[in-house]
Parts: structure tokens; C-alpha cells; sequence
């Protein structure tokens, strides 16, 4: 039986916000690896490629040993099976994301038994922030700063051609 704990926390993170990271900060200390899994999402018209927000994440992760930044496609449930994961962790916001969650969770544990939804409450200074947010800030040319990683407010700069 393999001893290790793996768990798998999905997104678009199209781009990485400081509530994603505030949930990977406190995933990364539960269990023994944590894959960071960015989705190739078909409905979504991204601001950044899968290979940029894999970019981002890998650059503002460095200092956390047991995260892996990877990158799927098709069911969670299947790729959580493929890597090994017991767990999918989520991050609640508001009562408002719980039957969209509630409703992921079961289903993915329909199509993988094995596998269970942990949801973390964001903290509270995050209960506001998601990339959606984010982005319409910037198009609009508003500052994202305090709402992503400092690191990476310049790419987003670049890619709206507003300077915020
Ligand atoms: O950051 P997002 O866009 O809210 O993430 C959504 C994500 C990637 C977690 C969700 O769309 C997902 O799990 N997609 C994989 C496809 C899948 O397994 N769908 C069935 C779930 S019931």
C-alpha cells in the first residue's frame, strides 16, 4: 500500500490569485504531495495560455518543496486515479459556490470511489477575490496589486497593455 498522501488541487488559474495560493500554502502542509493541476478548458477563453498560468504558479510556488505544477485534460477523476491522488481539494468562498462544489464532489466520487473532496474556507481577506476579478480589473485598468502575486503583476500588465 503506498503510504504517501497525494492530493490534487484543480483550477484554471488563469491567472493565479493570492486566494489560490493562500489554499495551496495551507494543502501543501496536509498531505505528503500536492499536484497543482491547471485544466486545458475548451469553454473558457483564457487570458493566458496553459503554459503561462503553469509559468506563474511554478514561480510563486518555489519555496514549497512538495508541489508539483502539472497540467490535464478530460475527467479529474480520471487523472486523480493516474497520479495516485486520495483527495481533490477545493477552496469555499461563499455559500454560493457550495452547490456547484457539493455537486463536483459527488460526481467525481461517483466516477472514482476512491477518491474524496476536501474543501477549504478561504480566508477571509480572499472571500471577494477570484481570476474572474482579476481580469476584469485589468482590461479596465485598475491596479491588481494585493489581489495576485507581486511577481507576476507585469505579465498581466503585458498582456492587457494597460499599466494599472
Ligand atoms: O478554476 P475553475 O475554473 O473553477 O476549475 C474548474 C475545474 C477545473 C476544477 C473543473 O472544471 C474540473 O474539475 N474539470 C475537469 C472535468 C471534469 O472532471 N468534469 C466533471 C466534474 S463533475
Amino acid at each position: 500500500m503506498n503510504e504517501m498522501k497525494t492530493a490534487i488541487y484543480p483550477g484554471s488559474f488563469d491567472p493565479v490569485t493570492l486566494g489560490h495560493l493562500d489554499i495551496i500554502r495551507r494543502a501543501s502542509v496536509m498531505f505528503d504531495r500536492l499536484i497543482v493541476a491547471v485544466m486545458h478548458n475548451q469553454n473558457k477563453q483564457p487570458m493566458f495560455s496553459v503554459r503561462e498560468r503553469m509559468d506563474f504558479l511554478r514561480r510563486t510556488t518555489e519555496g514549497l518543496p512538495n508541489i508539483e505544477i502539472t497540467s490535464f485534460g478530460g475527467l479529474l477523476a480520471d487523472y486523480a486515479k493516474q497520479q495516485g491522488a486520495c483527495a481533490v481539494v477545493k477552496g469555499l468562498r461563499a455559500v454560493s459556490d457550495f452547490e456547484y462544489e457539493f455537486q463536483m464532489a459527488l460526481a467525481n466520487r461517483k466516477l472514482n470511489p476512491e477518491l474524496d473532496t476536501v474543501f477549504l474556507m478561504t480566508s477571509a481577506e480572499y472571500m471577494y477575490l477570484s481570476s474572474s476579478v482579476v481580469k476584469d480589473i485589468a482590461v479596465h485598468g485598475g491596479s491588481v496589486a494585493g489581489f495576485v502575486p507581486d511577481g507576476i503583476i507585469q505579465d498581466i500588465v503585458r498582456r492587457t497593455g494597460k499599466d494599472g
